[in-house]
């Protein structure tokens, strides 16, 4: 049987690279939060997970850690940014510092729906982190605080992000063959 690193035309982001970078952001975070009171790091779910698993061992202070599953209509490879919430926050955010994890800020039409429903929260602030950057195909007026790595207009895989729920527990961040795509 054919492993899944075989699906991977190319390496985009190295394990050694990420873990740098994903090291540089805890610190860069637990710098801009130190007079922060409670800090809340929402993991949205599933893409996050890798990313979220070790960007929190990186910030040394206090946190709040929650998690959000959320599912966008679309097809496996874009989103629509109707967004459904199928796991909300246990937390109660009003007042408090709040940083969404996400794998990757694409068209962002994801992140502005989810912003904009946690603001209705009042918290204090309310920050996104995305690991990948996909500028190039941006749809909503909407950036994020800290972002990992600007990527080209290429789908990729692995560190959390899935192809039909595969690949994301690769410990890199690859592009797919594109014989591998269905759709
Ligand atoms: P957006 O709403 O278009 O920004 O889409 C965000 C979501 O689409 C992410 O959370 C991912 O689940 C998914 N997505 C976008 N680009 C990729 C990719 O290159 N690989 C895997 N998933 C992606
Ligand atoms: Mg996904």
């Amino acid at each position: 049987m054919a492993g899944m690193h075989d699906d991977i035309a190319k390496v985009l982001v190295s394990k050694e690279v990420l873990r740098t970078k994903v090291k540089e952001l805890g610190e860069r975070i637990t710098a801009d939060y130190e007079d922060a009171q409670d800090l809340v790091v929402v993991c949205i779910l599933k893409g996050a997970v890798v990313f979220f698993a070790d960007l929190i061992r990186n910030i040394n202070r206090h946190v709040q850690l929650d998690f959000m599953s959320i599912s966008s209509y679309g097809n496996s490879r874009s989103s629509s940014g109707v967004v459904q919430i199928r796991k909300d926050l246990d937390i109660n955010i009003s007042g408090k510092d709040v940083l969404i994890v996400e794998d990757i800020m694409d068209s962002g039409q994801t992140l502005a729906y989810l912003k904009e429903m946690l603001q209705a929260r009042d918290p204090k602030s309310l920050r996104i982190c995305a690991l990948l950057d996909k500028p190039s195909r941006r749809v909503a007026d909407i950036q994020p605080d800290y972002f990992g790595f600007v990527i080209p207009d290429e789908f990729v895989v692995g560190y959390g992000l899935d192809y039909a729920e595969k690949y994301r527990h690769l410990d890199y961040i690859g592009v797919l063959k594109s014989e591998v795509y269905a759709d």
